[in-house]
């Protein structure tokens, strides 16, 4: 949904300090523009900001850049972005990210309900589309990892898809969030707010290579099979 710009976004955008103008001066030199040399997480198609600046506020020692390409939305997101030292945002299109980063510059990309583009000509505008998946990899460089989350069955669907071809490692999948056990560190998005109150399950997803997936939450792990396990009586039956 495309906003209608309002007056104080100019001025905002201008004069916020997160806000970076001369992102493309800063490819190479992001530790230096942050000072320190942790790892850079980006979400791309950030929307209000909701998810990035909790995410800044709850882990200082990681940077995150929120990418988004609406100019009154961006705007809202500056506003929310505080003085965290360890957030930027960039008002630019995702498909120039290689504009904006070196190879291996950053570690993460979060995807939170990118915009599903139900028609199947508007499939290679999805974030999760081959050949987005294949300018990531080319930029993540020797190891990257993109969490995903949508409420969009079709769009999930879809991404498990293009990532499974494109031969990423899923791991850490839901399909109902809210009622999972990735629930307790979930820091909802805009959108997520939305259609969660309004019954809808969450759809999620970890998507890797190069690099091994965090432990599972103790409570998303099977039992190991050794001889004290009882076998379950679904398996007994089976066999
Ligand atoms: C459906 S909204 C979700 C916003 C936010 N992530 C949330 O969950 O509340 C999708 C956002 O992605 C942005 N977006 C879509 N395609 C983009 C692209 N190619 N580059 C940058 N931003 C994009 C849109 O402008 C919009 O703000």
């Amino acid at each position: 949904m495309r906003m209608r710009s309002k007056r104080w976004t100019d001025q905002e955008l201008a004069n916020n300090p997160h806000v970076i103008k001369d992102a493309e001066e800063k490819k190479g030199h992001w530790a230096e523009y942050f000072g320190n040399d942790h790892p850079i997480y980006i979400e791309v198609g950030c929307g209000k900001g909701n998810f990035i600046s909790k995410n800044a506020e709850k882990y200082p020692y990681i940077n995150f850049i929120g990418i988004e390409k609406q100019h009154t939305i961006i705007g809202i997101a500056a506003r929310k972005a505080g003085d965290l030292p360890n957030l930027a945002l960039i008002e630019t299109d995702a498909k120039d990210l290689n504009e904006l980063f070196e190879v291996g510059e950053f570690q993460r990309i979060y995807l939170n309900f990118s915009d599903p583009w139900p028609k199947r000509r508007n499939y290679k505008r999805r974030l999760t589309y081959r050949e987005f998946l294949v300018s990531y990899r080319a930029l993540f460089g020797e190891k990257g990892e993109i969490f995903f989350k949508t409420d969009n069955r079709s769009l999930f669907e879809f991404s498990l898809e293009e990532f499974s071809a494109d031969k990423w490692l899923l791991s850490h999948i839901s399909l109902d969030l809210h009622h999972s056990p990735y629930a307790a560190e979930n820091i909802m998005t805009e959108y997520e707010e939305r259609f969660s109150s309004m019954g809808m399950p969450i759809y999620r997803l970890e998507a890797r290579f190069g690099v091994e997936p965090d432990p599972m939450p103790s409570s998303a792990v099977l039992p190991a099979a050794d001889e004290d396990t009882e076998t379950p009586l679904a398996i007994q039956a089976a066999e």
